[in-house]
């Protein structure tokens, strides 16, 4: 895809991963927008990268979601590439039964289903006719290593990363004769506020690589439309999962 002239919408774009990709694209000539639900996170966003165009909304919800689309395509019609990275990382135990499930459904308003996986594909689908219209566009998915070969701790998250891959392939498949690129960002693990201080609580020293190589090493990959991004460990995890993929997939999706 053109790294250049760009408008890109970016989800959960005020902090880690999605602000550096912000930073990067900025730096490369693309008008950014970055949707997040804290007020303070936009702010200080926008601080960093005075050009950043912001927008407060919660995507766990179906008509935030929806008005997100909207807004964008009446104030930016020329948006050609979203970045679906907006995500939540929760360790759940399902040998208490329902109760740590609803406690971050229900107690903390958080749902991975609904967040990582229904965000992603409902805004896709809400911006694919409009994409189709421009000469080049790209819809870029955020997954997981682990959505490779899950962490059982968190199982949720693992799944919705799982499942972000496959919808990936998919929708790249139907949309292969239009002008529509679609992207998947594998990370490793990265030194961000995703997981809300669990992995110190755990006692995990490794806090991962700084979110601007994971945009210094995606930036010129996509260039070179290479669709499927994983970068430093994450490309040995997805390495180990998959054998022979590429033949049976093809056999399965002949027509
Ligand atoms: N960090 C890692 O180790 C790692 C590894 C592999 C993949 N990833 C993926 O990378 C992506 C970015 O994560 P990150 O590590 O950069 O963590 P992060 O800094 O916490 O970024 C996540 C962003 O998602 C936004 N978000 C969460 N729920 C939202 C909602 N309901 N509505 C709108 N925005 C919402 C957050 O905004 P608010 O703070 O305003 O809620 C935040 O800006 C995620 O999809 C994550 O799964 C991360």
């Amino acid at each position: 895809m053109k790294i250049q002239g760009n408008t890109i919408l970016i989800t959960g774009g005020a902090t880690g991963i999605g602000l550096a990709l912000a930073e990067s694209f900025m730096e490369k000539g693309n008008k950014v927008i970055v949707c997040a639900r804290t007020e303070e996170h936009l702010v200080h966003a926008k601080e960093r990268l005075p050009g950043l165009q912001t927008r407060k909304c919660d995507l766990s919800k179906d008509s935030e979601r929806r008005d997100l689309h909207d807004w964008a395509i009446s104030n930016f019609p020329e948006t050609n590439v979203l970045i679906n990275n907006a995500g939540i990382q929760r360790v759940i135990d399902f040998r208490k039964g329902l109760s740590d499930l609803d406690r971050h459904r229900e107690v903390d308003g958080e749902d991975e289903i609904e967040i990582n996986f229904r965000t992603y594909v409902q805004l896709a689908a809400a911006f694919v006719p409009a994409f189709i219209k421009q000469k080049d566009a790209a819809i870029v998915n955020v997954s997981s290593g682990l959505g490779f070969i899950p962490l059982t701790i968190m199982p949720i998250y693992c799944a919705t990363k799982a499942a972000i891959h496959s919808f990936s392939v998919s929708l790249r498949h139907q949309l292969k004769d239009t002008s529509i690129k679609v992207f998947e960002i594998i990370p490793p693990t990265v030194d961000t506020e995703l997981d809300k201080g669990a992995r110190a609580s755990r006692g995990q020293q490794d806090r991962g690589i700084p979110p601007d190589l994971v945009a210094k090493e995606a930036l010129p990959r996509m260039e070179k439309d290479e669709y499927e991004i994983a970068i430093g460990r994450a490309e040995n995890i997805r390495a180990a999962s998959g054998i022979d993929f590429d033949r049976i997939f093809n056999n399965m999706n002949r027509t």
